[in-house]
């Protein structure tokens, strides 16, 4: 969407605040032993009492409240019965909104003890993402934009998963345009202020490769190596992206 006057950014950072606060509780709530299933339920519980509803399953009907992708999941794990595991790489994907303002988000969880891979793995994503959002300004192309994050993936020795981008968002969980997480000359477009965008860097340590499981939903990597996933929804501003989906409190 596009930001036109204080009440939209207003309503963006109501739920974005919503939404990290949520993440963080979640994260700090998780421990090896619990299921996928009892974190999501917790996530509803925490949205409810804020007054704010996950988007997935309204949206697209998905089984869950937010998505929640173990080690080699990428992006889209359905919440059920898996048992967390000392070791595991978790990404929590939370989409919720409140008051027709919708936010998006995401945090990797590494549980102890954690693997070295996964913790460099973990840290590239979400500096990659830090990178990109530094440098969003009006007039930056996508594609250049794609090209910070996988400079910053390129360094440490992963690849970004091409088959999966950022994307519009604000009033729904994906709108226009698509924000690449590589040089994409094909994609045209351009930042704009009052553009509402998640920049989402997916990155594997392997080949970049991914397959949809049998369950319809999960996106795992083709040659099963680890995946990270970091996100933030920001506004572009005349002289740079605020993020709202920071936990202000
Ligand atoms: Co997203």
């Amino acid at each position: 969407m596009q930001v036109k006057n204080a009440y939209d950014r207003l309503g963006l950072l109501a739920i974005g605040e919503i939404v990290a606060s949520v993440l963080n509780d979640l994260a700090a709530f998780a421990q090896p032993g619990m299921t996928t299933a009892e974190l999501d339920e917790l996530a509803g519980s925490l949205l409810h009492a804020q007054g704010a509803e996950a988007t997935p399953r309204k949206e697209y009907g998905f089984p869950g409240r937010l998505c929640i992708s173990v080690n080699d999941e990428v992006v889209h794990g359905v919440p059920g019965d898996r048992v967390l595991r000392e070791g595991d790489l978790v990404k929590l994907d939370l989409t919720a909104d409140k008051r027709g303002y919708v936010a998006d988000a995401t945090r990797m969880l590494l549980l102890d003890p954690p693997d070295e891979t996964a913790r460099r793995l973990a840290d590239t994503a979400r500096r990659a993402c830090e990178a990109a959002i530094a440098r969003a300004v009006p007039g930056m192309l996508l594609t250049d934009l794609g090209r910070i994050i996988q400079d910053v993936a390129g360094r440490d020795g992963f690849r970004v998963v091409k088959e999966l981008c950022g994307h519009g968002v604000g009033r729904r969980t994906h709108e226009a345009p698509e924000v690449p997480n590589y040089a994409d000359h094909s994609n045209l477009g351009v930042l704009r202020e009052g553009m509402v965008i998640a920049i989402e860097p997916i990155l594997s340590a392997g080949n970049g490769l991914v397959h949809r499981l049998d369950d319809g939903w999960t996106f795992a990597t083709a040659d099963g190596a680890l995946a990270g996933h970091y996100e933030e929804m920001v506004i572009i501003g005349a002289d740079g992206a605020e993020i709202s989906t920071a936990r202000r409190l």
